[in-house]
């Protein structure tokens, strides 16, 4: 199985005060030193939309590229493609809802029209020989819509496919799912693409996340979006809250004798460093914690 870590990008582009570059390459090292192969490291989006993350391109420019972690970033228009392309990362990741409402207020436009936009964006990374991931949002349920039926779901899927995405992400933007709905959603959209070309985006707001990542591994998905500590969320999806916190994901599947690849301690060191140094706010992983207060406890008894 595969952790696709975003919390550089996802995680980040929630948080209100500006993270300087330097921290925020020095996140992404520790964060392949830690084990995680693949990482979405920023979004080449309009700086207005998300000024958190207008430093895109100084942050390419800045961070090593070890060979054994792939970088990536959002694109969500050609004038996102060019600079990405400056930028020289090997993977470009488009987004589109399942739910119209939520589209227009993330990009500004319908999904017909933002799919239009993925037209010539696909086109150039193919002849470019770069691999498209893309994320269908409010796959479990919209913020303005509510429920959003599964057939939207893979409807949007079978578009992007015919359009030239590679991996397709279902993103639970809201974080409302349930592993009933998710094993639901994975079986339908795994009759309109191969299940290896499907990965599980899940936010945690009704604490499901983990117990979803679950269901979907038991349908056999095994690339899963996550995020350092549980950061993130969407600024134009009220109420979402973080990502399911990658140690909780690595917890989980190394205890179910599943490798990860990723040092857990290494993990924690990071997030801890985050938290502390960067962020100055708590954060809520729960493996994180735990692993924390094991520390403490060690410290105490030893002191
Ligand atoms: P727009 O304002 O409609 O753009 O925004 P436009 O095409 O009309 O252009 C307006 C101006 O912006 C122009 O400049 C463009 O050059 C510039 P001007 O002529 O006025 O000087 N511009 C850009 N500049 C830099 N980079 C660009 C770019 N594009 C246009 N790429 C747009 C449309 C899509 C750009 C905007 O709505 C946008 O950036 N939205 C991004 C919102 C976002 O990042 N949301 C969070 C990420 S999605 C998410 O978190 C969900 C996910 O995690 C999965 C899940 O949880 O479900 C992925
Ligand atoms: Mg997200």
């Amino acid at each position: 199985m595969i952790i696709y870590e975003v919390g550089p990008r996802d995680g980040l582009q929630n948080e209100p005060d500006t993270v300087a570059t330097e921290a925020k390459a020095e996140l992404v090292r520790r964060l392949a030193a830690a084990g995680l192969a693949r990482i979405e490291i920023t979004s080449f989006v309009s700086p207005k939309w998300i000024p958190q993350l207008a430093d895109a391109d100084a942050l390419c420019a800045l961070v090593a590229r070890p060979p054994t972690a792939t970088y990536s970033a959002l694109v969500p228009n050609e004038a996102g493609y060019e600079r990405f392309r400056a930028a020289r990362l090997p993977v470009a990741a488009f987004f589109v809802s399942a739910s119209e409402t939520h589209n227009r207020k993330n990009v500004n436009r319908g999904i017909a029209d933002h799919l239009e936009r993925f037209r010539p964006l696909a086109e150039r990374a193919r002849a470019d020989g770069v691999p498209l991931r893309a994320y269908v949002s409010t796959v479990c349920g919209c913020p303005y819509e509510g429920d959003v039926p599964v057939a939207a779901v893979v409807d949007v899927v079978r578009r992007l496919d015919a359009l030239g995405a590679d991996e397709i992400s279902l993103g639970d933007t809201i974080g409302v799912g349930h592993p009933r709905q998710v094993r639901e959603l994975v079986r339908a959209v795994a009759g309109a693409i191969a299940l290896d070309r499907i990965a599980l985006h899940m936010h945690d707001t009704w604490g499901r996340a983990l117990a979803n990542v679950q269901a979907g591994y038991d349908e056999g998905v095994r690339v899963f979006d996550a995020s350092l500590g549980g950061l993130g969320g969407c600024p134009y999806a009220p109420g979402a809250s973080g990502n399911v916190a990658t140690e909780d994901v690595v917890d989980l599947f190394e205890r179910a004798g599943v490798a990860t690849g990723v040092d857990l301690d290494a993990l924690v060191d990071t997030t801890a460093w985050l938290e502390r140094d960067v962020l100055r706010r708590t954060l809520p992983g729960r493996v994180y914690r735990a692993k924390l207060g094991m520390r403490e406890r060690r410290a105490e008894g030893q002191a």
